[in-house]
């Protein structure tokens, strides 16, 4: 366990508008781009894409990604002393030029991306079986768009994508704390759209640890894997109701 002065410290990474200068926004595409390389690169098996493909990425590609209008990047952050009095939940808001600093000053020890959330089409058996397909294609402007007029008593579903810690910096709890930072943003969403929410994610069959921890904070593996670009996966979800 971690003790109180190393308290995994998770920032969401604020929106491209609440940004404070080009710079500001370059210097996190930048951190947000290494990291995921990094990822790519150190635990290549836990991932379906790879290094060699999005090394190719350019700029534009990065930038897009950091700033997708329809997800959420929570970033496990190096500790300090004043860690204890980051309030995440200030990020989007007023508190965002003192995240945005913060981010820029500390090392990034880890990231999970949370996107969505989209309607679960109620006469979709194929989004029932494979919701994170509903993901694949999508016009992400639009779906942030369509996000903010989703009629209560809906259902939706949000997916947990490119879930990575350093591993010199594993085992002490930023995975948890990044899950926990995602966790309970769908759980706040759901409430104030009133809908019920599922977030799925899908992890590599041998990916024990991964699952585990998944577990540990709620999500339930399905009964079977499935085949995910020619890999088996299991799929876990997490139900959040209104
Ligand atoms: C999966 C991963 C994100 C976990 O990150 P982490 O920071 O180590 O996670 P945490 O420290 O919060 O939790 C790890 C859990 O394993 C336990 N643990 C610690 N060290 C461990 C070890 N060496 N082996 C197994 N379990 C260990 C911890 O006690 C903790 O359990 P708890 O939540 O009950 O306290 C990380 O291992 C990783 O990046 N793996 C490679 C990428 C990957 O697999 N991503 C998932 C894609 S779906």
């Amino acid at each position: 366990m971690a003790t109180q002065d190393q308290k995994p410290v998770v920032l969401a990474i604020p929106k491209r508008e609440h940004l404070s200068s080009a710079e500001a926004i370059s210097t996190i595409v930048n951190k947000s781009k290494t990291l995921r390389l990094t990822a790519l690169k150190r635990s290549p098996s836990a991932f379906t894409s790879t290094y060699a493909r999005e090394i190719q990425f350019n700029e534009d590609t990065w930038t897009n990604r950091a700033f997708n209008p329809l997800t959420r990047i929570y970033i496990a952050l190096s500790p300090s002393a004043t860690s204890a009095n980051i309030r995440p939940e200030s990020n989007e808001d007023n508190g965002s030029h003192s995240i945005e600093q913060i981010l820029i000053d500390r090392r990034w020890l880890g990231q999970v991306t949370l996107m969505g959330p989209v309607v679960l089409p109620t006469d979709g058996e194929k989004a029932n079986s494979a919701p994170w397909e509903l993901f694949k294609g999508l016009d992400f402007e639009q779906a942030a768009t369509d996000a903010q007029g989703i009629p209560p008593g809906s259902k939706v579903v949000y997916v947990l994508l490119g879930m990575y810690v350093l591993p010199e910096k594993r085992g002490v709890g930023h995975g948890r704390s990044l899950l926990e930072a995602a966790t309970g943003t769908v759980r706040e969403e759901a409430k104030g759209k009133k809908v019920d929410a599922t977030l799925v994610v899908l992890v590599g069959r041998e990916n024990e640890r991964a699952k585990k921890l998944y577990e540990r904070v709620g999500f339930v593996p399905w009964e079977e894997t499935v085949d995910v670009e020619g890999e088996e996966h299991w799929p876990l979800s997490l139900d959040v109701g209104q």
